[in-house]
């Protein structure tokens, strides 16, 4: 029993260094931590035609849970692209108006920290969020 107990330290312990380096060549290829308040959150976008304000960030959430958007007031963003699963829905194919399933086949990506993506779609089609929306 103390043999298992020694093997399941062990292995968490090394599970924390492998994340601790993991952490580390992030942060030297020059990757950052995600904000963790709306203020330094705002600072990636002051420079952004699109600056974020706290007005934006509320409209926003009412917007992406909102069924009314739809042609059939059925569907949000929410609906696809859940925050309890990940910004997904977990689903092979996304399915939408209709309950039809996407023509492509395609499944529903997260969206979060979308914010931050430089190429967007699974294709990388789409370069902002701005053109994405269209
Ligand atoms: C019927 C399901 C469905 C609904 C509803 C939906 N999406 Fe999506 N979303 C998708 C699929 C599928 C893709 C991938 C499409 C592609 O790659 O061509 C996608 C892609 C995205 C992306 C790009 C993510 C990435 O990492 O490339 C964003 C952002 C996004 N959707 C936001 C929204 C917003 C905002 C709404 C509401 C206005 C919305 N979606 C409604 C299924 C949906």
């Amino acid at each position: 029993m103390v043999r298992i107990k020694s093997l399941w330290i062990l292995l968490i312990l090394s599970q924390m260094v492998f994340t601790q380096e993991v952490r580390e060549l992030a942060l030297a290829k020059g990757m950052q931590p995600l904000p963790d308040s709306f203020e330094e959150l705002a600072k990636y976008f002051k420079d952004s035609a699109t600056p974020l304000t706290r007005e934006k960030v509320i409209l926003g959430k009412k917007l992406f849970f909102d069924p009314n958007l739809s042609l059939s007031r059925q569907i949000s963003c929410a609906s696809c692209h859940q925050f309890d699963l990940g910004g997904a829905d977990g689903l092979p194919t996304a399915i939408g108006h209709e309950g039809l399933a996407n023509p492509s086949h395609l499944n529903s990506p997260t969206v979060f920290n979308t914010a931050f993506s430089k190429y967007l779609f699974w294709d990388g089609r789409s370069r902002s969020l701005e053109d994405q929306a269209k």
